[in-house]
């Protein structure tokens, strides 16, 4: 609790200050930690990002028309856009940071936060995204190679010039981001875009197979718990996982570096995202992208890249088990959850839930802006209202409540769920309550069958011992007491929250309460006071 009350006292001196005038810079976001659970300090106080990822090719200023309202439409609070390499340093040391001038700018003028994307050595395995004079030299750009010798479009995680090249310009950008944004308007930084290698387990050139026969460093062994003798060699080590383990140290390594120079010049909250393995089952790595934060590798990836503060799944896997299986494979204690991407289509909208259920800091979808391209199946097929609006509901709720949600999260007082095939109806433990969702149900429909397609969600947060925060859609939300007694709806308020606090709008009663608390498609937030006879 002390910790907590240090952050709001932080945040509110800000805010006095602000208020005075005499403050110039909020206080760089930050990463925190208390009893196992995650907060992204923004302006000194908890964050929930609601986020939207723009498409790869959409952070032009001719473009940014085309993506701002789609970020208005979804009440998103945070856009994700990259920033090019190729862009950003079009000569060897000479910078052009107009698009991300412009970019901040926008945002500010929408009051919209930033996660800007470095899309520099890797972009989805591959270095398409360095600058024309780095492709023209590709002795200090190798892409890997194949087992058989072949070349693999995936870059070298052992070259020391790229590294260099790559950790240059990323203090550049970084540094810049410190002498223009003493408001926060970014307020993370992804470094690169989902590392690794398609095609290939790991490099195979004569530089990387001398890598490959000397000693395991000594940190990864004891950190991994391994009984492998100190000297071990990668195969010894570690038998038929040496390739992918060697891979992910050395992809992790390099960004690691990158990272921790560019937090030297600017230190704000940095992470990695993966290209997932299948979670249940997952086969060899060479079915999927190796080297990158998959989620068998993470201790790896946190003894290698500790400037990282968090590693995150971008999660295209719809199946209601497979998506619940990558949130608890990166809430970790050693790891906050953040889905910095996951689809756009129906069927995925309703998992933000289920992400802040498991104490998430943030949940964006990919590709929601109006240009015309579309990453179908794993973005929404068309940008229209009606792809977007089922994202655009999860913001509507949100959004206006997010810092409380945040803090709730934080201090461990709140549950989320999504609804689930075959889990129409699901109950949470708040002690002397269990508040018991019924998906599918509604006004005196008592049907426990669910919604005819998994949409439902459901948010409870305990305020008091008989207080309690509520907000859901397609569901029932009602609760039973411990003590065997009946419950009754003492008060149940609708409203929204004004800096903070809940401003009540209507009393719901009668037909709204009879038959317990009812959401349909409309976005409500609720206050209920119970009491027992
Ligand atoms: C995951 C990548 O990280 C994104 O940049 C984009 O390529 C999406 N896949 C959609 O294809």
């Amino acid at each position: 609790m002390k910790k907590i009350c240090r952050f709001l006292v932080l945040g509110s001196t800000f805010a006095v200050l602000a208020a005075s005038g005499l403050a110039k810079e909020a206080p760089i976001p930050q990463l925190v930690k208390q009893d196992g659970r995650f907060a992204l300090l923004v302006d000194g106080a908890p964050f929930l990002i609601l986020g939207a990822q723009c498409h790869n090719s959409s952070a032009w200023p001719v473009l940014l028309p085309k993506v701002w309202p789609a970020i208005d439409y979804l009440h998103a609070n945070t856009l994700e856009i990259p920033v090019y390499w190729e862009q950003f340093e079009p000569e060897p040391g000479k910078y052009d940071t107009s698009i991300v001038d412009l970019i901040i700018k926008q945002a500010r003028e929408r009051k919209v936060r930033l996660v800007l994307l470095w899309f520099a050595t890797w972009k989805n395995g591959s270095s398409h995204y360095i600058p024309l004079w780095a492709k023209a030299q590709p002795e200090k750009f190798p892409l890997i190679t194949g087992k058989d010798g072949e070349s693999v479009d995936s870059p070298s995680p052992h070259s020391a010039a790229a590294l260099e090249a790559d950790l240059s310009a990323f203090c550049a950008f970084m540094r810049h981001l410190k002498q223009v944004d003493a408001e926060r308007t970014v307020i993370m930084v992804q470094v690169e875009n989902e590392p690794g290698s398609w095609g290939s387990v790991r490099d195979f050139s004569p530089a990387a197979e001398k890598l490959f026969g000397e000693p395991v460093p000594g940190e990864l062994l004891k950190a991994l718990g391994t009984n492998a003798p100190v000297g071990a060699n990668w195969t010894t080590a570690f038998g038929a996982d040496a390739d992918e383990y060697f891979h992910a140290w050395s992809v992790a390594r390099f960004i690691g570096q990158v990272a921790a120079a560019g937090k030297k010049e600017y230190p704000l909250p940095m992470y990695a995202n993966a290209a997932l393995r299948d979670p249940l089952t997952p086969g060899p790595a060479s079915t999927y992208e190796s080297g990158g934060p998959t989620d068998n590798v993470l201790g790896i990836w946190k003894v290698a890249a500790p400037a990282l503060d968090l590693l995150a799944p971008d999660i295209y896997q719809h199946e209601s088990a497979r998506y619940l299986k990558v949130l608890e494979l990166y809430a970790r204690p050693d790891n906050a959850l953040f889905v910095p991407e996951t689809g756009g289509p129906a069927g995925y909208p309703r998992f933000c839930f289920a992400a802040l259920g498991r104490g998430a800091i943030g949940w964006a979808a990919f590709g929601l802006d109006y240009t015309s391209y579309s990453t179908e199946p794993q973005g929404a097929p068309r940008m229209t209202g009606e792809a977007l609006a089922p994202i655009a509901l999860n913001y509507k709720i949100l959004e206006p409540m997010m810092r409380e949600v945040a803090r709730l999260n934080f201090e461990g007082r709140l549950q989320a769920v999504s609804e689930e095939p075959g889990q129409a109806r699901q109950t949470l433990d708040f002690g002397s309550w269990k508040a018991v969702i019924t998906f599918g149900a509604g006004g005196r429909n008592n049907s426990t069958g669910g919604n005819a397609t998994p949409i439902g969600r459901a948010l409870i947060a305990q305020l008091g011992e008989n207080e309690f925060l509520v907000a859901g859609v397609y569901g029932k939300i009602d609760f039973t007491s411990i003590t065997g007694r009946k419950r009754s709806f003492r008060r149940v308020e609708e409203g929204g929250y004004e800096n903070g606090v809940f401003q009540p709008v209507r009393i719901w009663n009668g037909d709204e309460t009879d038959w317990g608390l009812s959401f349909f498609s409309a976005p409500q937030i609720l206050r209920v006071v119970l009491s027992t006879y």
